[in-house]
């Protein structure tokens, strides 16, 4: 078998795209983002000085496309494991709302980049107002890391791919810890509860491996998911930033039309569009709201919908089953989902015949507005 021998290809180390070798490499760039960074029974982020959390009552997030979707799983964890009122903003629109800021509010930018124009505006804004800044990047001494007050970086290494995916994964697993650093701090988490989070964190990369059979299963699946008029990815709680990350990659490299809904949402107008050409993925996570998110599942199947079930609990009525490990976390549901999510928006993709890495009229980074 004679191999191709330029530089692209030995830099995609055997994987066909970048993309699909960044989504294999998240098992181990997440233990890059834990180390050194959670101890036996605490969480130890040294860049969150006491100065910048002293008088912290709000959290306000700001990002753009993916990095977006991190700050919205984020504000679910700060409030329900920190107790701190938490909200995102996408960037452009904050920009220019002329936003109520308060002096109780630590401002948190989420960027891959560090270079995007309306996170780094959002940014400027936020300092003019006075407000404590952090950045959550992945690129070191870029324009956003220099002008925040502190940064975390989450070391996923260069991301090439244009839809991001590793970069996802890194920024979540830092929210989350900067959520249970929080929280520890102001006693709004147990320390057992501490200890058990710290447990499932810690394992977070085996949720990420791409077990044997899987990427082959959903190579074999997307055959069918080809010609629908469109896509809805459904989920409750932290699997609604999911569902819209989940679509989001799908449109970014397929150019289907896909979007994401909160699942108890599609009842307010969506289900409208159910027919058996809609292609339904729903993200069915046994530790949290699974009946809800079932009933919701079940609404659209009586409107003849083909559902892809993603689900560690097998589904009657899927057309379309993806069986995830059987765990006692949401977040460990949540990335392995994650990577299910991002294995079939490769596939159909490849399928179609694009260009996975250089989608059509898409930039990796935005620095113009
Ligand atoms: C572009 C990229 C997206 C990315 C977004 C925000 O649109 O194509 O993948 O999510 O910018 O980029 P950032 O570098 O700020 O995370």
């Amino acid at each position: 078998v004679s191999l191709p021998q330029d530089k692209a290809y030995a830099q995609k180390e055997g994987y066909r795209f970048f993309m699909e070798k960044e989504i294999y490499e998240q098992a181990r760039v997440i233990s890059e983002t834990l180390m050194g960074r959670i101890s036996a029974d605490s969480i130890v982020l040294d860049e969150l000085s006491p100065e910048l959390l002293e008088g912290i009552n709000t959290i306000k997030i700001c990002a753009c496309g993916t990095s977006y979707h991190s700050g919205l799983v984020a504000s679910y964890l700060f409030e329900r494991l920190a107790k701190v009122r938490a909200n995102v903003e996408i960037a452009s629109e904050f920009r220019y709302k002329e936003p109520l800021l308060t002096p109780d509010t630590l401002f948190v930018v989420i960027s891959q980049s560090g270079e995007t124009a309306d996170t780094l505006e959002a940014l400027k804004i936020a300092k003019a107002a006075g407000l404590k800044t952090l950045a959550i990047c992945n690129v070191d001494n870029s324009s956003i890391v220099r002008l925040a007050d502190a940064t975390l970086l989450t070391r996923a290494g260069i991301e090439k791919g244009v839809a991001s995916t590793k970069a996802f994964a890194t920024q979540v697993a830092t929210l989350w810890m900067v959520a249970l650093h929080i929280g520890a701090l102001k006693g709004t988490i147990d320390q057992q509860t501490l200890a058990s989070e710290i447990h499932t964190l810690l394992r977070t990369p085996n949720a990420l491996h791409v077990k044997d059979g899987l990427h082959e299963k959903i190579h074999r699946l997307s055959k069918r998911y080809l010609h629908g008029h469109g896509f809805f990815f459904i989920g409750r709680d932290i699997f609604y930033p999911l569902a819209l990350e989940g679509a989001l990659k799908l449109k970014e490299i397929s150019y289907m039309h896909a979007e994401g809904y909160p699942a108890g949402e599609m009842k307010h107008g969506p289900i409208a569009l159910a027919d058996s050409g809609l292609f339904t993925i729903a993200l069915m996570p046994q530790t949290l709201l699974y009946e809800k998110t079932k009933s919701n599942v079940e609404e659209l199947s009586a409107r003849d919908a083909t559902i892809l079930a993603i689900s560690p609990k097998p589904f009657d009525l899927a057309d379309d089953f993806i069986q995830t490990g059987d765990h006692a976390h949401p977040m460990s549901e949540f990335f392995e989902m994650m990577l299910i999510t991002q294995l079939l928006a490769l596939e159909v993709a490849v399928r179609l015949g694009n260009d996975v890495d250089m989608p059509r009229n898409l930039a990796k980074s935005v620095t113009v507005e």
